[in-house]
């Protein structure tokens, strides 16, 4: 009988863990063996597997798996924040997405994972002034996932967007750190300023499925913005606004919104 060959531990325990995963998934679903093993097995490393990932995914006609896989290397290679953030991305999926309970998940199978770690890429790209190739993974990821995040846009460590469907961030806005987002979220103008005229989010802020927030405005620290609501007004840190457009519902009660994934309002009668 062949002897399974056992992997050696690296010094990066996410990454032990992730192909720990790999292996019990094929042991249970072989028939997924070819997947798991050419998108995490066969590599070395997380940042190795993520490039080979969006390589596969953002591939067409007109870009090829390899022009893309030597990028996202080089990228991986060049800024280690991006393997990094990838990492903080990945436990922070894992720790507030219930539907999230393995770390391969992310990797193989979200769209808000893996737009985030494209748009990264771009975002490289842009800051090293290969302005064309960044639209390019732009334009890619919008088309793939649904999410059109403008490669100038700057996102902070730790960020989930769940479901992903159709989000949009500018080119201008700022995400900070432990930001959650659930799909239909705008990160917009209002249409009537230039420059710099996308919102400033905070760190730890949750926004709720649907909600547009317009201008230059700054979502504070540990805020929460509910489902639906137009942010058209600056928002202290550590409130819950709600509504059309969104006005001051409640006041957040636990450090970080974002990660306990907190959705309800304060009861009155407990204060
Ligand atoms: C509607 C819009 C064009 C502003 O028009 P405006 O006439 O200059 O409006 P103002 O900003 O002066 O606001 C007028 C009132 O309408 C409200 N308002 C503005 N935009 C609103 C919106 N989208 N939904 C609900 N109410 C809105 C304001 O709160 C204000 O209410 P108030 O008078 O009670 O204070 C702008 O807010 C908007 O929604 N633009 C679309 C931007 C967009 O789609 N961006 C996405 C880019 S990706």
């Amino acid at each position: 009988m062949a002897e399974t060959k056992k992997r050696i531990s690296t010094l990066d325990p996410v990454w032990d863990r992730i192909t720990r995963e790999g292996e019990e998934a094929i042991a249970a679903e072989p028939l997924l063996g070819g997947l798991v093993h050419s998108s995490l097995l066969h590599h070395p490393t997380l940042e190795r597997a993520l490039a080979y990932r969006m390589s596969l995914k953002l591939a067409s006609g007109e870009m090829s798996e390899q022009i893309l896989r030597e990028i996202g290397d080089e990228a991986y290679a060049a800024d280690p924040e991006l393997g990094a953030a990838a990492r903080a991305d990945l436990v922070a999926t894992f720790d507030r997405d219930p539907a999230c309970h393995r770390f391969l998940q992310p990797i193989l199978f979200f769209k808000g994972y893996q737009a985030i770690q494209a748009y990264r890429i771009g975002n490289w790209l842009w800051r090293q002034g290969r302005r064309d190739f960044a639209y390019f993974v732009q334009m890619r990821v919008s088309e793939t996932f649904g999410v059109d995040i403008h490669p100038a846009a700057r996102i902070g460590r730790g960020v989930m967007i769940d479901h992903a469907h159709s989000i949009v961030i500018g080119e201008t806005a700022v995400v900070g750190n432990d930001v959650s987002m659930l799909h239909s979220v705008t990160l917009g103008g209002t249409g009537k300023e230039d420059g710099d005229r996308h919102p400033k989010v905070g760190n730890g802020v949750l926004i709720g499925a649907g909600a547009k927030i317009l201008g230059n405005i700054t979502i504070g620290d540990c805020s929460r913005v509910a489902a639906g609501s137009v942010v058209l007004e600056p928002v202290a840190p550590k409130l819950t606004v709600a509504g059309v457009p969104a006005r001051v519902v409640g006041e957040v009660n636990c450090p970080q919104p974002s990660v306990s994934m907190d959705h309800m309002l304060a009861d009155p009668s407990s204060e």
